[in-house]
């Protein structure tokens, strides 16, 4: 079963916010300041108006560290690449419930390509459009900005939803991860609320000291001070 302890939760900085032209550097300097997961926000420029990263970037990151990679799918479609990204070494791929018309058809492929599967919910989107499909999910990313950038401000009207899941997600071995906004005091919230995961982009890369932004948002989970 996933602890829901809030002293373990997983810090998984995202790379959108990384210096791109010494990625392995960055991935490495996180991984060494305490990172639990990489994040790896793929855009498409039609879901989300911004245009990112491909597989040959999930290799490269896959090279570089031995972190768990999260990798977030902000394309439409995303079921003709399921395939490709886990063959990168995505160990987890999450799919918007808004971008996929079969969302258990494409949870359960990606369990089948031999990835966990997560399911990430917009702003606006309620949790009952995953209710029943929670099973075939290792992983809810619930989103605290719109997707699209980096440093935006963390929306606080999301907490309730939360909540929610964290008593539908009950005691399955589900993660409930949080991205967009994410700082020390946002991050205590959404902890409160039930997160246990914290994807956080300029919060880690946009300061020299990752150690101690890392550890920052450790300790708002109730972990070790830094
Ligand atoms: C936004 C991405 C986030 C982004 C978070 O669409 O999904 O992962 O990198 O960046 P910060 O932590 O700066 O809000
Ligand atoms: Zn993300």
């Amino acid at each position: 079963m996933v602890s829901t302890s809030s002293t373990n939760v997983v810090i998984a900085p995202s790379i959108l916010s990384a210096d791109t032209g010494r990625l392995a550097d960055e991935i490495g300097a996180v991984e060494r300041a305490g990172a639990d997961w990489i994040h790896v926000d793929v855009m498409d420029g039609g879901f989300v108006p911004n245009i990112t990263f491909g597989p040959p970037i999930v290799a490269a990151v896959r090279a570089a560290t031995a972190c768990v990679i999260d990798v977030h799918l902000m394309i439409e479609p995303a079921d003709p690449h399921l395939a490709a990204f886990v063959e990168a070494g995505a160990d987890i791929v999450t799919v918007h419930a808004e971008a996929c018309r079969h969302l258990d058809r494409t949870l359960c492929a990606i369990r089948e390509l031999g990835a966990r599967a997560g399911v990430a919910l917009n702003p606006a989107t309620p949790v009952a459009v995953i209710q029943h499909v929670l099973d075939r999910c290792d992983l809810v990313l619930v989103m605290t900005v719109n997707p699209g950038f980096g440093g935006q401000r963390y929306i606080p009207a999301v907490e309730p939803k939360l909540a929610e899941l964290r008593a539908l997600i009950g005691d399955r071995p589900i993660h409930l991860e949080v991205d967009g906004g994410i700082t020390p005091a946002t991050a205590r919230a959404a902890i409160a609320a039930g997160a246990d995961v914290l994807v956080a982009g300029s919060a880690v890369f946009g300061t020299p000291d990752r150690r101690a932004a890392i550890a920052a948002l450790r300790a708002a989970g109730g972990g070790p001070a830094p």
